[in-house]
């Protein structure tokens, strides 16, 4: 998963190449380059490490051309160095890769039996010498690309310049995201439109197996046969670019800190409370014959998919089935007509999400995402969608778009609760009154006396080898998605396990250096307190060193067991109890990666959207 940009026509191409890589940094941040043809020779900066370090060296080497492509890199083949960063070339063709060449291996040994010399570990080196091999036999950049995608098994989205054609940028799309962006004479492209958008309102999104040839004032789009293709521009609504920290240290803290303007705003976005009535998208199906729900997603959104199985099959009574999208599409599901796929992404560009809702497409099954990005390839791709309102999440490990995630999917359980029949009026009024005072309670986690205590138990967790994160029902979610949270942030390896499960295996772990987090809120609506309590009686008897999340009444009961405890509002219901504990978990792996000295807002070997399986 990396981020391409390119420019054909501008005086400032390099500027604008390297500015609209800042923006995709999000994407991998292990090394970054930029090439540009420069009296017909291609003059590159390549470096190793986050774009601020290119930028440094290109005021070192001065390229001067209104031609040029770039790359910021999350490695997949060849760790991250300044040889393996992009672009490659060849003697007369330049790439720039965000994807994976699956087949790269036996190109390169037919590629090397035509003279070819490679200089990197790289998958992508393969294509420039692939499209130079074709363009020595065709003579054409059209049929060249397009000889090349036939060659290539896998996934790109490709961006090359050629020498000898200085008004000439070729791209070419399969599976991962490339838009062109429209310019007045001169044009762009890039991996996602926010790397354009301070120079271009409008965009083309291309297909997959779509490419064009760009040049200063002309585009043709062209597919696998080289017929033309009318693409129609569209314009985007302008973005608010200039997304600042607004005085916090990290995008993280700012984004955790959004979370009750965030669900506010998501439950204003559906829901008029004042009648108690939820305005959810038109389905361009009927929500009445659904018996069964099938979530699909990665990472943190599969945690949100999670805590859904427990909200619609409690509020709406239908089955839901969850399933991580990188294995979903390779077992042998069983689909059923009665069955909605629902897929929840931040980005909408999660390559195992989008490979397996085109699985499910291609399966005629109805199709509702889930994203917080409204361009995004799964929103184009998807018979219904419900954005979640809580604006860019910049920060890598995913916060406020978690919490917005699950208010919308509480939102979902309640419309289907009420167009099954299962919850009366009354009930429906109350559980949009809990889902409406999730935000009011979540501030008081901010209070100062809870920081003062958060930041404490961090300082003693800097120095632990192994977390273990234990709850059961909802909180059993929020003790996988807290260990996760834990390990992206603190490097430190974290589980998160069914507090039940504990005695069957797990157990063994706990010892005097174990630190084990106990979520046991209590929830009126289930007697799992107790049931936590015994757990952590087990983790106590054999001495790990509990830190207990409950809130006043949870914390009196536990009583001397837990020396750290981190006290959260008394909650009214389960939808507060997936909403509510896991920023106290947020929190914590924060300050901990802080106390670490680690890369708060890029952890090392992550990126924010995982465009490659
Ligand atoms: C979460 O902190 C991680 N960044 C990661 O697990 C993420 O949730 C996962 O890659 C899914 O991303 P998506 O929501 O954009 O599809």
């Amino acid at each position: 998963m990396c981020g391409i940009v390119g420019v054909v026509g501008s005086k400032n191409a390099v500027s604008i190449i390297l500015e609209g890589l800042k923006k995709l940094e999000y994407r991998g941040y292990d090394s970054a380059g930029i090439a540009v043809l420069e009296k017909n020779k291609f003059k590159t900066v390549k470096e190793e490490g986050k774009i601020a370090k290119l930028e440094a060296a290109l005021k070192k080497t001065k390229l001067e051309s209104d031609i040029g492509i770039g790359h910021t890199r999350w490695a997949t083949h060849g760790r991250p160095s300044k040889q393996n960063a992009h672009p490659h070339a060849s003697s007369n063709v330049c790439v720039v890769h965000n994807g994976i060449i699956e087949n790269h291996q036996e190109l390169k040994e037919k590629l090397a039996k035509s003279g070819a010399k490679f200089l990197s570990q790289t998958d992508t080196e393969v294509v420039p010498h692939l499209i130079e091999y074709h363009f020595e036999k065709t003579g054409d950049i059209k049929k060249s690309i397009l000889e090349t995608a036939k060659e290539i098994h896998g996934t790109f989205a490709l961006a090359v310049i050629f020498k000898g054609h200085p008004n000439v940028i070729a791209v070419a799309k399969r599976g991962s995201p490339l838009v062109i962006g429209l310019g007045e004479n001169e044009n762009y492209i890039a991996s996602d439109y926010y790397a354009l958008s301070d120079h271009t309102s409008k965009i083309i999104a291309l297909e997959d197996e779509e490419f064009a040839i760009i040049s200063n004032n002309e585009i043709e789009v062209f597919d696998v046969k080289n017929k033309p293709i009318h693409k129609e521009a569209k314009l985007m609504e302008a973005e608010n670019n200039r997304i600042s920290k607004d005085g916090y240290d990290h995008f993280m803290l700012k984004e955790i800190y959004e979370q009750p303007r965030v669900l506010e705003e998501t439950i204003q976005a559906y829901v008029d409370l004042s009648n108690s009535s939820i305005h959810l998208p038109n389905f361009a199906f009927d929500l009445k014959k659904i018996n069964k729900i099938t979530i699909i997603a990665c990472g943190t959104s599969y945690y949100s998919g999670m805590c859904a199985k427990y909200l619609i099959e409690e509020i709406a009574g239908v089955e839901v089935e969850v399933d991580i999208a990188s294995e979903f599409r390779y077992r042998a599901h069983p689909f059923r007509d009665d069955n909605l796929m629902v897929f929840v992404s931040q980005s909408g560009e999660t390559a195992d999400t989008l490979a397996a809702l085109k699985f499910a497409k291609q399966n005629s099954q109805k199709i509702l995402s889930i994203v917080n990005v409204a361009h995004s390839t799964m929103a184009q791709l998807s018979d219904a969608v419900i954005r979640t309102v809580a604006g860019p999440e910049i920060g890598v490990a995913s916060t406020k778009a978690y919490t917005a995630q699950i208010t919308v999917l509480s939102l979902l359980a309640i419309h289907f609760g009420c167009i099954k029949g299962k919850i009366s009026a009354k009930q429906k009024e109350k559980l949009l009154q809990e889902l409406a005072e999730s935000g009011a309670k979540m501030v008081h986690l901010f209070d100062k006396s809870d920081i003062k205590n958060i930041k404490k138990i961090a300082q003693s967790l800097t120095s632990a080898k192994h977390v273990l994160y234990i709850g059961r029902g909802i909180s059993q979610i929020t003790a996988f998605e807290a260990a996760l949270k834990f390990r992206e942030l603190s490097y430190i390896n974290a589980q998160g396990i069914a507090a039940g499960e504990l005695k069957h295996g797990t157990i063994a772990l706990i010892d005097k250096k174990m630190p084990v987090i106990v979520i046991a809120p209590h929830n009126k609506d289930n007697d799992l307190f107790e049931k936590t309590l015994s757990n952590a009686q087990e983790v106590n008897a054999r001495g790990g060193k509990i830190i207990f999340i409950s809130d006043k009444k949870g914390i009196a009961q536990f009583g001397k067991m837990a020396k750290r405890k981190i006290e959260i509002p008394k909650l009214d219901g389960i939808i507060q109890e997936a909403i509510l504990p896991v920023v106290s978990t947020q929190l914590l792996a924060y300050y901990v990666a802080l106390y670490k000295g680690n890369d708060v807002d890029q952890p090392r070997n992550l990126a924010k959207s995982v465009t490659v399986e």
